[in-house]
């Protein structure tokens, strides 16, 4: 039997690891044993996804989290590295981009524990945000890499990382939104907002180049509310405080809510016109559910979609954010860009053969 020990702490892997970890269990030679670092704490961001998604419970919390970069991670480092010499597992699985990811990663390699990456090869080729930093060290310190399309391969093959210990595997988050799209739930205080099912767009927006450059946050706000299109913004933390901070009210069309759990959003992303974000994992959402995505970003480390139709980059300018809600852009994109929903059966497969 071998072991594999998952380390994840904010909310996208909390939902990554809702396919993976459902896909680990069903394979008699492995077993898990999940490390939550704390990174995202309040309910709403994170426990809310292990009850409703039924998220094996972790079996260490390392309490860590909302700290700058460094402290973050070097005490994550620091906690991880001592479980990790404590029971010495067969391999390390990580995903995505964040601190956590690093910290896993970095701690279980110099153990010269194996490390597997969910989520390998993807680029945004801006070395100005930390998840950049995080997702090149991770690959270069991985032993087996699941990579989501075979962009992120050839990616991979231009940094001299190649050979049988890459998989393209698809994106399991493409396994997620088609196991959950069923259970889709939609929000008790939906109706209070009174805006129509259909007609409203769905926003979020939490990237640190956003939230912490107050001409970037003021210019998304001035052109979501200059839409006038009734806009749904389930508010991330980290957001909620630098609006805050940067005195940004936005005007009435655009709704705050609370963070969402994640058949809630499921429901939104399904029913509303289309969405508009920052994020990643809601970037290929709003494709896997057929809308059309705006993102208010220069770029994207999932440039498929926009190859194929399925978003369009607007960045943080007022008149195109504005002008791209008025008029959404058609949804062109034909389906199957991230694989067919067993990203997660395979990785498991792979982890059990390696
Ligand atoms: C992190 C990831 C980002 C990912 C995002 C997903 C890094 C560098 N960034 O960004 O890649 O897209 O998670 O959502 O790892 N906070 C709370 N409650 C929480 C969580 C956060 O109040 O439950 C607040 C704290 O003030 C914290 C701030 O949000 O300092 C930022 O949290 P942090 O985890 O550092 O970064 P995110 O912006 O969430
Ligand atoms: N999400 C959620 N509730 C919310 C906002 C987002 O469940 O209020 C989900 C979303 O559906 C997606 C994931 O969180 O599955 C994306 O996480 P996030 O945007 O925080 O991080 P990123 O993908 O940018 O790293």
């Amino acid at each position: 039997m071998k072991t594999v020990m998952t380390i994840l702490g904010a909310r996208p892997q909390f939902i990554k690891a809702a396919a993976v970890s459902r896909a680990l269990a069903g394979v008699s030679g492995l077993t898990e044993r999940i490390v939550h670092t704390g990174q995202h704490y309040d309910e709403n961001m994170s426990d809310v996804f292990f009850d409703e998604m039924d998220i094996p419970r972790p079996t260490h919390h390392l309490g860590v989290g909302g700290s700058s970069h460094g402290a973050m991670t070097g005490e994550q480092l620091r906690r991880i590295e001592a479980i990790l010499m404590e029971e010495r597992p067969d391999w390390v699985l990580v995903y995505g981009d964040t601190n956590s990811t690093l910290a896993g990663a970095l701690a279980a390699a110099k153990l010269h524990i194996p490390v597997a990456h969910v989520e390998a090869g993807l680029r945004s080729f801006n070395r100005r945000m930390p998840e950049e930093i995080n997702r090149i060290l991770t690959d270069h310190l991985s032993a087996l890499l699941f990579a989501p399309s075979p962009g992120a391969q050839r990616q991979l093959e231009r940094e001299g990382i190649a050979g049988h210990h890459v998989h393209v595997c698809g994106d399991v988050m493409a396994d997620v939104a088609l196991h959950y799209r069923k259970l889709a739930r939609r929000p008790a205080w939906f109706d209070t907002l009174d805006v129509d099912t259909s007609e409203f767009m769905l926003c979020t927006l939490h990237r640190a180049e956003n939230t912490d450059c107050p001409e970037r946050l003021h210019s998304i706000f001035l052109g979501l509310s200059a839409s006038g299109r009734p806009i749904v913004l389930p508010l991330h933390p980290r957001t909620r405080k630098s609006m805050a901070q940067q005195r940004v009210r936005p005007a009435p069309n655009v709704r705050v809510v609370d963070p969402v759990g994640y058949l809630e959003m499921v429901w939104l992303e399904m029913n509303c016109l289309a969405v508009v974000t920052d994020s990643g994992g809601v970037q290929k959402e709003a494709y896997f559910h057929g809308k059309p995505c705006v993102t208010l970003r220069e770029e994207t480390e999932w440039t498929e979609l926009v190859e194929a139709g399925a978003n369009t980059l607007v960045g943080a300018d007022p008149a195109r954010i504005a002008r791209s809600l008025i008029h959404p852009p058609a949804m062109r994109a034909s389906a199957g860009l991230y694989g067919d929903g067993r990203a997660s059966q395979l990785i498991a497969r792979q982890l059990e053969l390696a």
